[in-house]
């Protein structure tokens, strides 16, 4: 079994991760030896922190052993990748991968004999969205009839946040002016739409602060990411895109103006952009939990190691 899409993961693989994140948050020493032995290797072909140091640390406080590899440094670049999955997959147990396209990691997940877990790729972030829906449970209780508002660029964190979602009963309303190309996904659009999982809302609909306000006040959550890609966001060839995109995006920057008298949770996977899909302060704001959802990508992450090897 492979973590490169939440699409495949059924409702109770899902629920029980949730649970053994939330008990391993709670009782770490019971889990010190929980994957005693085994080695995750990290193949990054883009930077991190959250998701990289989660793998790192969270396999070695399993009793594990982790290998980080920086793709520059692998002959990674110069071979076939199939081939070279195949051999990592022969000296290690499980792989974390963060590719820039989605298509490498689904090939990587055919080549290897042993589980992947997609660390971030184009299209989805589902280990992001394990940690995000155990925050949701911690924090409000529950999950089924959540309801989460993602506003900003529909991208790779709001088609993982619809994927896990919609296996739960989270209702996801996203206001996204702007979708990544490579995040159109309109097969699993449609059926969390059917499932009254995920809401768009055209931001043609909407005219003023106010109105933006009613729709965000529906909601127990509010979320957002960078309007830019990480890979794009100092690349010299996106720079006319990046300021067409600040310039469209602005009215949609979460700030205490625009949630003013809003009493809903907010939350942003990090790295956050401020002053620009964010205002610096509302990361201290009391009703923000986005520290503490940055801190549960280590013990979420760990959830989801044990899973795929069968040691939950
Ligand atoms: N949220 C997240 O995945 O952060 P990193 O890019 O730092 O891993
Ligand atoms: N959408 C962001 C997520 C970062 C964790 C990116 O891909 O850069």
């Amino acid at each position: 079994m492979h973590l490169i899409t939440l699409k495949n993961w059924s409702e109770s693989d899902i629920l029980e991760t949730i649970e053994n994140c939330l008990k391993i948050k709670n009782y770490p020493e019971k889990y010190r030896h929980a994957a005693g032995g085994l080695s995750l290797a990290l193949l990054f072909q883009k930077t991190s922190t959250r998701t990289r140091c989660a793998g790192e640390i969270g396999i070695v406080q399993l009793g594990g052993h982790a290998h980080y590899l920086d793709w520059r440094t692998t002959n990674f670049g110069l071979a076939d990748l199939g081939d070279e999955i195949r051999v990592l997959s022969a000296y290690v147990d499980i792989t974390l991968a963060r590719f820039l396209k989605h298509d490498d990691i689904c090939k990587s997940g055919t080549a290897s004999s042993v589980p992947i877990i997609n660390g971030c790729c184009d299209r989805y972030h589902p280990t992001q969205a394990i940690g995000d829906l155990m925050t949701i449970k911690e924090h409000l209780g529950e999950l089924e009839g959540i309801k989460v508002c993602f506003i900003g660029v529909h991208n790779n964190v709001c088609n993982s946040l619809i994927a896990a979602g919609m296996k739960v009963g989270l209702e996801v309303t996203v206001i996204a002016p702007e979708i990544n190309p490579a995040a159109v996904d309109k097969e699993l659009w449609s059926e969390a739409a059917q499932k009254g999982c995920y809401k768009p809302v055209s931001t043609d609909s909407i005219d003023s602060t106010i109105e933006l306000q009613e729709v965000i006040a529906q909601n127990d959550v509010v979320y957002t990411d960078t309007w830019i890609d990480m890979e794009f966001f100092t690349d010299p060839d996106f720079a006319e895109e990046r300021e067409r995109r600040m310039k469209k995006m602005m009215p949609y920057q979460l700030n205490r103006t625009l949630l003013k008298g809003l009493d809903c949770k907010i939350m942003h996977c990090l790295p956050a952009h401020r002053g620009y899909e964010i205002a610096g302060e509302l990361l201290d704001d009391p009703r923000a939990i986005i520290f503490e959802q940055s801190e549960n990508r280590l013990h979420s992450m760990k959830a989801i190691i044990l899973k795929l090897l069968g040691r939950s």
